[in-house]
């Protein structure tokens, strides 16, 4: 009988490590999972211009009738121009709301899927862990390269040249825009010029994944090495999330952009993209998206939520400080310094699974297997007792 064949999927690593934490009775536990920001309460807030937004799209939403397959076309401009910005590809480039990035990356993976059957999509080694099973999901094999350097905790730039010199014409490489998932060390701009030649030279497809836009450096900042490369290169792909920088996690506000030789070229590749979006989930949900769109196109809103964009990043920055120095002090080494230099939420500490396993089991530190901790998920009233469970591995 159909159906009946189906054992139990696996449980996401993820989400199962949160549910573990909530059950953990132990006062002192740390949730260093989820990536989700909290603040100084432990509270992921509705941001102050989402509520301003959600009062005024109340007030004036007429309807609630269907929109486009494109999503909410108003809502694209705008996530365009914040991407994009002063970039010349904005006039080749069209845009196509999807529910989150993640609904971005597969209908991109579909597109690219029906314009090259065969193709590779390189991760870096390590890449947020969804991009994999998304790409082999829409029938993408899956290459890396290297990226993470396990001594020095930054990335690996030679060797990750080095091996993208075998990517050409059926390959797609896809680069974490900035604050790198999970690993939280970020290409410098000179890595950015360097893969930007590369591309033009071997006719690879740049994909560009941008789900930290203002966690890193700030809102235009962390944007200026994708932005060199939309400049250049012929082609490219790029998914933007509104999950972390909207804090609209459970809205699934995202967008999928193609910007490519020229704007009829893309408009046709949008076709393509409706027609994945159509036989997938038809339409996006558009409650978030038009959040996004009344703050961006308000000068007083969006001053307001950058302003709170900008308390979030210098959060999250002073956390990394502060933990860096507490295993400074503690251990009387520079072993853990890389913490503040890397970028946006998250760090992979270098720990082994046993370590995981060890700090969830003894001390209710919950983190994911790669070593992977959530810095933005931190309380400065914990900041002491992860340090000294670091050090006590
Ligand atoms: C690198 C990266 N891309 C995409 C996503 C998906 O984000 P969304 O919530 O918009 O689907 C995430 C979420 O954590 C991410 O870290």
């Amino acid at each position: 009988m159909i159906l009946e064949n189906l054992k139990e999927a696996p449980k996401d690593p993820i989400l199962s490590l949160s549910a573990a934490c909530r059950l953990d009775e132990n006062p002192n536990k740390v949730d260093l999972g989820i990536g989700v920001y909290r603040d100084e309460r432990g509270i992921t807030p509705v941001m102050e211009a989402i509520k301003l937004a959600e009062a005024k799209l109340l007030q004036e939403q007429s309807t609630k009738a269907y929109v486009g397959l494109a999503g909410n076309e108003a809502f694209n401009t705008s996530m365009i121009e914040l991407m994009l910005g002063d970039s010349r590809s904005k006039e080749r480039a069209v845009g196509v709301q999807t529910p989150g990035a993640s609904g971005a990356l597969r209908m991109l993976a579909d597109v690219i899927k029906s314009s090259a059957p065969d193709a590779t999509v390189w991760l870096s080694d390590l890449s947020y862990a969804n991009h994999a099973p998304i790409m082999w999901t829409a029938g993408l094999k899956v290459r890396y390269y290297p990226y993470f350097d396990t001594t020095t905790k930054l990335v690996q730039t030679d060797a990750m040249m080095d091996s993208l010199k075998e990517a050409g014409t059926n390959d797609v490489v896809l680069l974490h825009g900035c604050c790198h998932n999970p690993t939280g060390a970020d290409l410098s701009f000179e890595a950015w010029k360097t893969i930007t030649d590369m591309a033009i030279q071997q006719g690879f497809l740049p994909f560009i994944d941008i789900a930290y836009q203002g966690f890193g450096d700030g809102m235009e900042e962390d944007v200026k090495g994708f932005r060199y490369l939309a400049d250049r290169v012929e082609s490219y792909v790029l998914t933007g999330s509104c999950s972390k920088n909207f804090g609209l996690y459970r809205e699934r506000a995202g967008i999928a952009v193609v910007a490519a030789k020229t704007i009829e070229q893309s408009n046709r590749i949008k076709t393509r993209i409706l027609e994945a979006a159509r036989s997938t989930y038809t339409m996006p949900p558009d409650h978030g998206a038009e959040l996004v769109n009344i703050i961006l196109n308000n000068p007083l809103l969006k001053s307001n939520w950058l302003n709170e964009v900008e308390t979030m990043r210098l959060r999250v920055e002073g956390l990394r400080s502060k933990l860096a120095s507490a295993l400074r002090d503690k251990s009387g080494t520079s072993h853990y310094d890389f913490i503040a230099q890397h970028k946006g939420m998250f760090s992979v500490l270098g720990l082994s699974v046993e370590d995981a396993h060890i700090l969830r089991e003894k001390q209710s530190i919950y983190l994911v297997d790669s070593g992977r901790i959530n810095i933005a998920g931190m309380q400065e009233s914990q900041i002491d007792y992860i340090a000294e469970s670091l050090l006590s591995l």
